[in-house]
């Protein structure tokens, strides 16, 4: 039995996570979750696991009223509030599903306890991949990625040699603009941008997948949790988004992870710690894992993975610098204050005028992080 907090429990992956949970309540009893502004999710949420006593919320607005409604129950607010509640809950596993900086504290955190940690949250490994790396080499903390490719590439490298294997590819469904040229994408909408041809998913990582920001971060993410040679990952254009990505072998055989998208496999495989039996799919050439069609990455196409992997060679604060101003430039976007192509220019804004610092602390990625949403959100409001 493990008793769970679940970060982000309104979200796609947290509600996901919930039907989960909810079904197998010998294995897993939930005893705290959080919300961010999404507060008409709790009443369904106590209803469906009534021994809740701990939850979170983002406003202080909202928790004084549901104080009024919810008077036994113990209720923490905002950013300090998440890390009260992972102290308070009693809980020996989190599952981070926040989007964006806001999960980075609370991933530290919950390895510093000592935790078992589920991440969603792919921001805190871009961000302080280092600090997490940290405190796993300390043993502090077990950490389980539910990124699908992340998943996958987990299960692919528990059932080979590591030396066997020539290259991981990770693999991209190139976002809801993948049938469109650069020149196609001055005008598009945050309505055409949202509609991701393979995944259900939240909004900023929608939009993240339409730029491949998201790919680039998983580059780094892969690279923080696997430690393979970044110059042996590459990335696989593939339209199913069914298999979820690849080993290519020294002998030149390819080994997959395939499935139908569905995040309840990735989120089971992390929430089971990786104890659900699975197959993977073996074979010569990409034709023959089936009926898909895989394509070549055009960095010229999608700039934004360019950008993130010379943020992360760069080091120090500039991953932070990159992850802060790529979540304000999409939140800009979705909001009609800048044209879709402006993302990437306000990432690359950010990275030349923040100023670098090598040493990584999580105040000092806290720093970086607000210095750069003010300097971004000015920037964007002059335009
Ligand atoms: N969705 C997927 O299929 C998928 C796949 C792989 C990886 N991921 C990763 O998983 C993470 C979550 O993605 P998602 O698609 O589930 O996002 P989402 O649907 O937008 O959910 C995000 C959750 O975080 C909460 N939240 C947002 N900002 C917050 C803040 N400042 N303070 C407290 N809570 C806050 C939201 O609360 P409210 O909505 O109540 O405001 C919601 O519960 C991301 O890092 C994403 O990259 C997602």
């Amino acid at each position: 039995m493990r008793r769970v907090c679940l970060l982000g429990a309104s979200g796609s992956i947290g509600s996901q996570s919930l039907d989960i949970l909810s079904k197998d309540r010998e294995a897993f009893e939930l005893v705290g979750f959080s919300v961010g502004k999404r507060i008409e999710k709790i009443s369904q949420i106590l209803s469906l696991f009534p021994n809740v006593r701990h939850f979170c919320v983002q406003e202080g607005k909202a928790a004084s009223m549901l104080s009024l409604i919810y008077p036994d129950l113990h209720i923490y607010v905002g950013d300090r509030g998440l890390l009260q509640l992972i102290k308070n809950c009693e809980c020996d596993m989190v599952v981070n599903a926040l989007v964006g900086f806001s999960g980075m504290a609370p991933s530290v955190l919950s390895m510093e306890l000592g935790k078992i940690l589920c991440l969603a949250n792919k921001e805190s490994l871009v961000v302080g991949g280092k600090l997490i790396n940290d405190l796993r080499k300390q043993g502090r903390g077990t950490l389980y990625p539910i990124d699908s490719e992340h998943v996958a590439i987990a299960k692919l490298l528990s059932r080979v040699n590591r030396e066997d294997v020539d290259k991981i590819w990770i693999t991209a469904s190139g976002g809801s603009f993948r049938d469109r040229n650069r020149d196609e994408l001055g005008s598009v909408t945050p309505a055409e941008a949202l509609a991701h041809p393979t995944w259900s998913m939240g909004a900023k990582i929608t939009i993240d997948s339409a730029t491949m920001m998201n790919k680039g971060f998983e580059v780094i993410e892969a690279k923080v949790l696997f430690d393979f040679p970044l110059e042996r990952t590459h990335i696989l254009m593939h339209k199913e988004s069914h298999v979820h990505s690849l080993l290519q072998m020294k002998d030149g055989s390819y080994l997959a992870d395939v499935s139908a998208p569905d995040m309840h496999g990735p989120i089971a495989y992390a929430l089971y710690e990786t104890k659900v039996p699975f197959e993977l799919v073996k074979a010569d050439s990409l034709q023959e894992l089936g009926d898909f069609t895989f394509w070549d990455f055009d960095p010229n196409r999608y700039p934004a993975v360019g950008i993130a992997l010379s943020a992360f060679a760069k080091g120090g604060n500039a991953p932070a610098v990159l992850n802060a101003a790529n979540e304000i430039a999409v939140y800009a976007f979705l909001e009609g204050k800048i044209p879709f192509t402006s993302i990437e220019d306000e990432v690359s804004y950010a990275l030349d005028h923040v100023p670098y610092e090598e040493e990584v602390s999580l105040d000092g990625l806290i720093k970086t992080d607000a210095y750069t949403r003010d300097l971004v959100g000015k920037h964007i409001a002059g335009r």
